[in-house]
């Protein structure tokens, strides 16, 4: 074995972190509450690095707290990653947008991963980035659907129950050639309703592939979340950069 570094990728990932949390209730920003020592962002960030593909992290941070969160994340971040850190916006297509507009041309793939996702394994990661790779437009990580959904009108009745077996849970990250991902954005405009950045890719009429998820990626949103997560964190181990 060599005292080498390890050969550094091709992808960018932008992670959106300017949400209020107000699901999860009141408090400070939901990527900078701790969970086991940390805020959701940087366990979010260090397992990110963890993936031999990514070169590149830029963090859209909430309003005003740019330094503060670069200080934050700087320590988890290899020193052969780039680290930028920007100011998020009003809404999560804002921030995903401002954090693509900051990362440099030169990463062919680019990822976008909530920071609510703080435990998604870095295989995943890989797996995401590998299916861009091999020539897929746009990338989702899936689950199946466990419980039965059904359609409802506005006055609650039911209008069909949907085909379970046909319906996947959409997670991140989610992964895009960068052109694709930067003409999905300027296509939508910043005041677009959507959650997710495959959705906009969609509406270009690029095809959308599906990976298997993870568990572990489960989005923290409501109070209940943050004990599931920690189920996932001591399966891991919480291991940082150092360890
Ligand atoms: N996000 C963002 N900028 C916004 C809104 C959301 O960067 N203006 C990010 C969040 O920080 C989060 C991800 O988008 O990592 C997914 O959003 P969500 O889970 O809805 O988080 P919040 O918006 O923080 O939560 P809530 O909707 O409960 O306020
Ligand atoms: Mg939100």
């Amino acid at each position: 074995m060599t005292a080498q570094q390890p050969l550094r990728g091709d992808v960018a990932v932008l992670v959106p972190a300017a949400g209020l949390g107000s699901r999860l209730g009141p408090g400070t920003p939901k990527a900078l509450r701790e969970i086991a020592g940390a805020p959701l962002l940087v366990h979010a960030v260090r397992r990110v690095c963890r993936a031999d593909g990514v070169a590149c992290v830029v963090v859209a941070a909430p309003a005003g707290r740019a330094q503060e969160v670069r200080a934050l994340v700087e320590p988890e971040v290899p020193p052969d990653v780039t680290l930028l850190v920007v100011d998020g916006g009003p809404t999560r297509g804002e921030s995903v947008y401002a954090a693509l507009s900051a990362a440099p041309a030169e990463y062919p793939v680019v990822l976008v991963h909530d920071a609510a996702r703080a435990f998604a394994p870095p295989d995943l990661v890989e797996r995401v980035a590998a299916a861009v790779r091999s020539g897929h437009d746009a990338v989702i990580p899936v689950l199946a659907v466990v419980d039965t959904v059904k359609e409802v009108d506005a006055d609650g009745r039911v209008v069909r129950t949907l085909d379970r077996t046909a319906l996947r849970a959409v997670q991140t990250p989610q992964g895009f050639r960068r052109e694709v991902l930067l003409a999905a954005h300027r296509a939508a405009g910043v005041a677009n309703g959507v959650t997710d950045d495959a959705g906009l890719v969609e509406h270009l009429g690029v095809a959308v592939f599906c990976v298997p998820g993870a568990e572990a990626a489960l989005k923290i949103t409501r109070p209940s979340d943050l004990a599931l997560a920690h189920l996932h964190l001591d399966a891991d181990g919480g291991r940082t950069l150092s360890s």
